[in-house]
């Protein structure tokens, strides 16, 4: 029989609420004979109030020997900005070699999109996740006075661009329209935008059936936003990548049901699976927060460890959930429980 050993990192404000209700959902779809062992980690606003931490390299090494993370939501205001951000996210997604940073964008049924008409939205998001302009790479010379420079280099290695692109177009190719599109920025930055492009017509060789195309990524924002049917999936940098999703999240029905990973898909680290939003500290408590995301990143954490009959049962559970939902108003933990009962049945 097998067994799922995960971490969860429940953080801050909602974060707490959603991810229970996830862990709820997690535990009601696995068979009888998978056993679901959870340790809790907590990480996050308060741990950072109470000892300066945000990650060591001692939790570092707890969080390696688990089969995969679920993380709520991380951040306080109480925080100066930066800190939780690079101290706990961005250092974990290094620190696993998160590199293939995976944004689905579906348009459910009975989900609101402010476009006109209801498009047709299934495209999914391949965001690099260890390079770009992340990597902190720069620096300023004569700070504070008016001949003040800062630089932020965006690092870009054959290595990290051709394992990203090639992630990608196992992806289009395992989809039904088989299609890839490239977004970046190659007319401006040439050096980047020319490895990118390059190692991207190299990898289309060996994916002859796969349809490639290419976007500026500001080209892509007009595109996101007249015509989102044209996509299916896109491979972009780090830096367009975020950038692209939170749009993609607002145009398929917004943050409540925008869910992502952070991949390894080496499985040398394990890989972590978290809602697109935030941790909404003024609705914190309140059980009004949406579990959706946080459940639909518990499919994609699903289909991860292999288990892709269960992920679909997910999926599912959430179309029926959001179709039949209407007008109605129900609690964190009822959307939890109602949909814990439709993956159960
Ligand atoms: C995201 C977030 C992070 C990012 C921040 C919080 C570091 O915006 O997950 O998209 O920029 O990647
Ligand atoms: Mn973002």
């Amino acid at each position: 029989s097998h067994s799922i050993n995960l971490a969860v990192i429940p953080g801050d404000g909602i974060g707490q609420e959603v991810v229970a209700q996830g862990l709820k959902v997690l535990a009601a779809v696995l068979p009888q004979d998978v056993k679901l062992e959870t340790e809790e980690y907590d990480f996050g606003a308060r741990r950072y109030h109470a000892t300066g931490e945000t990650l060591t390299d001692a939790d570092l090494d707890s969080l390696k020997k688990h089969d995969a993370i679920l993380l709520g939501a991380i951040g306080d205001p109480s925080v100066p900005s930066g800190v939780l951000e690079r101290g706990f996210l961005l250092k974990l997604r290094f620190a696993f070699d998160h590199h293939v940073n995976l944004r689905p964008s579906k348009l459910l049924p009975g989900v609101a999109t402010p476009l006109a008409g209801q498009p047709e939205i299934d495209f999914v998001v391949v965001r690099e996740g260890t390079e770009g302009p992340y990597t902190g790479n720069g620096g300023t010379i004569r700070k504070g006075t008016p001949h003040e420079v800062a630089t932020e280099v965006s690092v870009n290695t054959a290595f990290g661009v051709e394992r990203v692109v090639r992630d990608a177009f196992a992806r289009a190719q395992a989809r039904p329209r088989k299609k890839l599109t490239l977004v970046h920025k190659n007319n401006v930055l040439t050096f980047a935008g020319h490895l990118w492009t390059d190692t991207f017509h190299k990898v289309a060789q060996e994916y002859p059936e796969v349809t490639t195309d290419y976007l500026h990524v500001d080209a892509a924002t007009i595109f996101l936003v007249t015509d989102p049917a044209r996509f299916d999936v896109i491979v972009t940098d780090n830096l367009f990548g975020d950038i692209i999703t939170d749009l993609a999240a607002a145009v398929s029905g917004g943050i409540g049901v925008a869910a992502s990973g952070n991949i390894n898909p080496s499985r040398e680290f394990p890989s972590m699976f978290e809602p697109v939003h935030g941790s909404a500290p003024d609705i914190a408590g309140q059980g009004k927060a949406d579990p959706t995301a946080t459940v639909l990143s518990v499919a994609l954490l699903l289909r991860h460890l292999g288990y892709e009959a269960e992920a679909a049962r997910v999926e599912k559970a959430v179309e029926a959930d959001l179709t039949e939902r209407g007008a109605t108003v129900r609690t964190t933990d009822e959307i939890g429980d109602a949909l814990a009962a439709r993956v159960a049945s």
